[in-house]
């Protein structure tokens, strides 16, 4: 499938415009909600794996994983869930699949702070990414779909998105959120780290994080190596110590080496 454009349906701007203006204050339960669909995703296939064992293709080790880019100013959840079709993607990510959110919406009082405090507790689901991003960018396979069977879609979360085919050789589904300048403190260890144990403590699988390493005074990019991401399978112990990386000392260091949360 070529790109093709799509507009939200109409109670999806009326929510993108909602949730990106009352909720600066509570910015950060945005990545509550989108671990809470990459744990969703997870659990679905699980389920769905119980009478078809194949969709597991060669990943069995269910997982939600943080990165980030500092130069892009990029943060990207990614989870080996169950992925969605471009049909799914077009039909979740455009319309309003919670019920109740048409009448929660009609509830709101127009009280900023009000609002925003309900808001955050009633969940906003995949659309609270916009709070902290001015366009999101999500990659998906669906489980035991071909790999040229992938989705691209990109929103700047305002009235339309786009969907095109993509390859994709992994199952699940990666969300990268490309941070807007007020956003951009999320793009760090210490802040994810600190808000997933805020937040998502009760998240039953492990929630990996791409680490981050000093050598020689410079911030070495994980991906210049090895070609993708990595991410360590180290339980969440104290905070590795912080060393400046302007310290004199010519010995590299490795900064963080996060699961933020241990199954
Ligand atoms: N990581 C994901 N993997 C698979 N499907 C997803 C993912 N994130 C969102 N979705 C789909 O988008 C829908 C909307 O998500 P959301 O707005 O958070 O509402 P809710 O989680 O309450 O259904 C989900 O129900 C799911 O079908
Ligand atoms: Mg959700």
């Amino acid at each position: 499938m070529s790109k093709q454009t799509h507009a939200f349906q109409a109670e999806v701007a009326q929510l993108l415009h909602l949730v990106t203006h009352s909720l600066y204050s509570n910015q950060e339960i945005f990545l509550r909600e989108l671990i809470s669909n990459a744990s969703d995703a997870c659990d679905k296939l699980r389920f769905e794996a119980l009478n078809n064992n194949a969709l597991y293709e060669d990943a069995p080790e269910l997982q939600v994983r943080l990165s980030f880019d500092k130069n892009a100013k990029t943060l990207t959840i990614t989870d080996n869930g169950i992925g969605m079709t471009a049909q799914e993607a077009i039909d979740h990510l455009g319309t309003i699949a919670k019920s109740g959110t048409k009448d929660f919406m009609s509830k709101l009082s127009g009280d900023q702070k009000a609002d925003a405090q309900l808001i955050g507790q009633f969940g906003v689901g995949f659309y609270s990414g916009f709070i902290v991003a001015d366009k999101i960018t999500v990659e998906t396979r669906r489980a035991g779909a071909k790999p040229e069977d992938g989705v691209r879609w990109i929103s700047g979360g305002t009235g339309d998105f786009e969907v095109e085919t993509i390859t994709r050789a992994e199952r699940g589904t990666s969300v990268t959120l490309h941070l807007r300048e007020d956003a951009l403190e999320y793009a760090n260890t210490w802040k994810l780290k600190e808000i997933v144990g805020k937040y998502s403590d009760h998240i039953s699988l492990p929630i990996l994080m791409e680490k981050e390493e000093w050598k020689d005074g410079e911030l070495i990019d994980p991906k210049d190596e090895s070609g993708k991401p990595s991410t360590r399978p180290a339980l969440c112990g104290p905070a590795p110590r912080k060393t400046s990386p302007t310290s004199s000392t010519p010995t590299s260091t490795n900064r963080s080496a996060a699961t933020l949360k241990p199954r």
